[in-house]
């Protein structure tokens, strides 16, 4: 989703924005722009596609200047044209702008009433609109900044420059974040502290409805009531947000390949001792039911783990995608939970569900991979997946830590509500452990699965089929070929498809069949065998044995090691994600970057 970068510097500040802005690139965008105040003369250049179209023009056409802001597009309302990218300019103001403004149809009405039209189709415009009117009737920048901001509705993180004025941004933070960044004589600000990272370690974040005056001197910062408020400069580790490709070729590469560690690191976190180490208050003994809300791959990991919380546990789960949920109004037995699950902590969605929870059930969770995010700041408890910062549009490491952290908590609630005996515990644990070295050993398929999507890549459609807890990880492997190879695929409870899927299969269909050898292995090879004798091509991924009962009359078959029964989602994500990664590969997609998909979904 769009990002935005502000600069208040003592040098040119054009290309300093510029690689702000790049380090942003993961979020996704299509056209960026840059504004800067150069001796009180306020301009921009605005630029369609990659960020190198908007470099490119800034070498035939400088903006010099030491105060600017920028910003890349991740278009909402409006396409992906030079007039609508931002900043939007009306005479001596420009913004930048992360959401949406709900009501910029009203505002625009009343604009045209005052006389100002807008040149685009966005809402932002009608920001920089309404700021200029406020100007034109007499308001200087700041007083007319905050009138502007009391009339917004929506989610939105904001910047303001001025025409005339060299030492001030304004930014405004309501639904989407922002961080100011403390330089020495130089002030910055970012919408996270990754874009800021080469300049500065010293961080403040803007609080729900805080807006900001910033100076070269500091930051003067009011809460949502327009009272003077104190936030920390926090010092963050900027081992933390270091964005390389390590030598990879790719992000999603790097991040795959990364598994074995980071889900290490967070079970030595997360099990100590033998003991799940879990904050105090995490207790499922009297509950009666759990929530889990998410979207997209995190929502995935969510119908995962309602297997486990069921079966390890016994505690029903209800499961919905955030943006059902938050609409449809269910009522929540006040001896519940509801946990939420979002890599970024920013998903419009699901932050918006975590809202409609609150005051309803017992406690609300968040299962996130950014602890600074507004989901994990405003549930009652955060647990940090420990990832580290996934780049890759396509989400991987972040998956299977979510699965990891859901785990444990499931293995908890067993325990805690009498399922697991002390034993039982440890076993599982065990076997939780054993996952990053079977996970390092499933990495070794790799160069079989490249071969294997050479010939994925030909396909129109692709199924992938699974059973128990593999059918959310069929789901998921679907989502993740379709996302970055921009082949049409589908995930299907293998014993679903004979009630209508199985009318797709033809000698031209791969299917994907994920089946360990556990205790469905028998049943999922029937639905397997109904798809060999349509002539379906199958890639069964199993293990040695799944491989030597059912593996002839396969296209190919897939060998990984032998795991524990519930944790397989675990593992056989592993090659789910490789079969997209090269898939994509082969087709020459932009797999860090797929078209139309942006990593923070901060509209919903
Ligand atoms: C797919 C993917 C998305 C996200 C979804 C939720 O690979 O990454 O489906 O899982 O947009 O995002 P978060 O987890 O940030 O809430």
């Amino acid at each position: 989703m769009c990002g935005i970068v502000g600069a208040l510097g003592n040098h040119e500040v054009a290309p300093l924005l510029l690689d702000s802005l790049k380090r942003l690139e993961y979020r996704g965008y299509d056209s960026a722009g840059i504004a800067t105040v150069n001796a009180g003369r306020l301009d921009r250049r605005r630029a369609v596609g990659k960020l190198v179209h908007l470099s490119d023009l800034l070498v035939h056409d400088p903006l010099p200047g030491k105060a600017g802001i920028g910003h890349t597009r991740w278009a909402t309302h409006g396409a992906a044209t030079t007039g609508n990218a931002h900043p939007h300019r009306s005479g001596p103001v420009a913004v930048v702008h992360n959401g949406i403004i709900e009501n910029f149809r009203d505002l625009r009405a009343e604009l045209a009433e005052a006389g100002l039209m807008p040149e685009s189709e966005t809402d932002t415009e009608t920001v920089a609109l309404l700021t200029r009117l406020h100007m034109d009737r007499g308001l200087p920048p700041r007083e007319a900044a905050r009138a502007t901001l009391a009339r917004l509705h929506g989610a939105f993180a904001l910047l303001f420059l001025f025409e005339g004025e060299d030492d001030l941004l304004i930014a405004a933070r309501k639904g989407s974040p922002l961080a100011i960044g403390h330089g020495h004589g130089e002030m910055f600000v970012g919408s996270d502290a990754i874009a800021l990272a080469p300049l500065t370690d010293r961080i403040t974040y803007l609080e729900e409805g805080d807006y900001a005056f910033i100076t070269r001197a500091g930051a003067e910062i009011y809460d949502a009531e327009g009272r003077p408020a104190n936030r920390e400069i926090l010092q963050i580790d900027l081992g933390q947000t270091r964005v390389d490709k390590a030598g990879f070729k790719h992000f999603m590469a790097k991040e795959i390949a990364e598994q074995p560690a980071v889900l290490g690191n967070a079970l030595a976190h997360y099990v100590k001792d033998g003991q799940i180490n879990l904050p105090a208050g995490v207790a499922f003994a009297g509950l009666d039911r759990l929530t889990l809300v998410a979207c997209g791959t995190a929502f995935y990991a969510c119908s995962v783990a309602k297997y486990w919380f069921e079966s390890l546990a016994g505690l029903p789960v209800e499961i919905d995608v955030a943006s059902e949920f938050r609409y449809r109004e269910p009522p929540m037995p006040a001896r519940s939970w509801a946990i939420f699950v979002s890599q970024s902590g920013e998903t419009a969605d699901t932050l918006a569900a975590l809202r409609y929870c609150q005051g309803k059930v017992e406690k609300t969770v968040a299962v996130v991979n950014v602890p600074t995010s507004s989901i994990a700041r405003e549930a009652d408890l955060a647990l940090p997946i420990l990832a580290g910062i996934e780049v890759g549009v396509a989400s991987t490491k972040a998956f299977t830590c979510q699965l990891l952290v859901l785990a444990l908590l499931a293995l908890k609630a067993g325990h805690d509500r009498g399922h697991l005996d002390d034993a039982q515990l440890a076993a599982h644990l065990a076997a939780l452990a054993r996952l990053p070295g079977l996970i390092h050993q499933a990495l070794a398929v790799a160069p079989e699965i490249e071969k294997l999507a050479e010939h994925l890549a030909e396909a129109q459609d692709v199924l992938f089929l699974g059973r128990g807890p593999m059918y959310p990880l069929a789901l998921e492997g679907a989502l993740k070929l379709k996302e970055i190879s921009y082949i049409h695929a589908e995930g299907y409870a293998s014993g679903e498809l004979k009630h209508g899927p199985i009318a797709l299969i033809d000698r031209t269909v791969p299917v994907v069949v994920m089946a360990p050898h556990d205790r469905l292995f028998d049943k999922t090879v029937s639905n397997m065998q109904e798809v060999l004798a349509r002539h379906g091509q199958v890639l069964l991924v199993s293990d040695a044995r799944g491989a030597a009962e059912a593996g002839a009359g396969t296209w190919a078959c897939l060998r990984l090691p032998e795991v524990a029964e519930p944790f397989a989602p675990i593992l056989y994500a592993i090659p789910a994600q490789l079969l997209a990664y090269y898939t994509a590969v082969a087709k020459g997609t932009d797999v860090d970057q797929p078209r139309n998909l942006a990593k923070s979904v901060t509209v919903e």
